[in-house]
């Protein structure tokens, strides 16, 4: 009794507007899609992931809406939709009228993004498709393995490009906020508005940027350099344990791989991942931020 995977868009809309929840890929990591006007459809949302409804939705708007409809954009988030949407990131504006409680959790912002991947669908809410604190997933089978018979179905469109997380950035007033480091760097967000962009410390604002989240079974040891976890590893499995290392040369496709290679240290039953940390800037920083929260617990 497993869900369908489909690769029929147009069947993936149909259950949408039935009021069903899919599996959806984007260009970042696969969501958890229902119909943004539809209470009942994002409550269940919820419910599969086990999230709490204080941690609010990102609805996901098609290339062709106009986003003004949905949130009240300053001019910085005005420049940075041009230039970025289609695209991963998302933007926390404050919202409009249209935008339901069920959706932002009763807040008076609403977070809102264009993705660009070619099959994403319309005004539709889209958390990752994953259980709440664990590891978000790049492909149908992810999807699968994670929320299984929850969904009505899953759309299978490959592997995610990009592979982490949507970059969020808070645009309320004169203040841009960095909430979440993804693929758009806080260089190229600077470069669009010629303004400084803060980055929040401590206690954040945004619920779900917990520092406990996407979190393997595994235990994640950072380490700075490939000698480093070659002798990390010795040394663990000298006293029995299962070990693998996780290490790119290049950010892009460590990004890709990143989630893959977490979840299989898990399927594999390994004790100990070891990460490499990647150069701090461009999609480095997302990774090493993903990579801080899969290590504290
Ligand atoms: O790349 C992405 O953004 C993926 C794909 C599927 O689009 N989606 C995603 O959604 O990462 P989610 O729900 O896993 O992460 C969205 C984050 C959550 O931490 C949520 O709490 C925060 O954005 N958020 C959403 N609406 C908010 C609001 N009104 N105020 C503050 N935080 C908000
Ligand atoms: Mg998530």
């Amino acid at each position: 009794n497993q869900p369908q995977i489909s690769t029929d868009v147009n069947e993936a809309a149909q259950v949408l507007l039935s009021g069903g929840i899919i599996g959806l890929p984007t260009e970042t990591v696969y969501g958890l899609a229902a119909c943004a006007l539809n209470q009942s459809a994002v409550s269940k949302v919820f419910a599969v992931k086990e999230r709490p409804t204080s941690h609010p939705l990102i609805v996901h708007l098609s290339p062709e809406e106009d986003f003004t409809k949905w949130g009240v954009f300053t001019s910085d988030a005005l420049r940075l939709a041009r230039a970025f949407w289609p695209g991963p990131l998302t933007l926390l504006v404050e919202r409009t009228k249209i935008v339901p409680d069920w959706v932002t959790g009763g807040r008076d912002t609403v977070a809102l993004r264009v993705p660009s991947h070619p099959v994403a669908i319309a005004l539709v809410v889209a958390p990752s498709a994953n259980k709440f604190g664990k590891v978000s997933p790049t492909t149908a089978q992810h999807v699968l393995d994670d929320l299984g018979v929850s969904v009505d179905l899953i759309l299978d469109g490959g592997s995610c490009e990009v592979g982490v997380e949507s970059t969020i950035v808070e645009c309320l007033g004169d203040s841009l906020v960095l909430l979440r480091p993804g693929a758009i760097s806080a260089e190229q967000i600077q470069d669009a508005v010629q303004a400084q962009l803060t980055t929040e410390q401590g206690v954040s604002r945004a619920p779900g940027m917990l520092v406990s989240h996407y979190t393997p079974d595994a235990d994640v040891v950072l380490v700075d350099s490939i000698e480093e976890a070659q002798r990390y590893k010795t040394k663990l499995e000298s006293e029995g344990g299962k070990v693998a290392i996780i290490s790119h040369r290049h950010v892009d496709e460590y990004a890709k791989k990143l989630y893959d290679e977490l979840r299989d240290a898990d399927n594999n039953a390994c004790s100990s991942v070891i990460a490499v940390m990647p150069q701090d800037s461009g999609l480095g920083t997302a990774i090493r931020d993903r990579l801080r929260k899969a290590a504290s617990r």
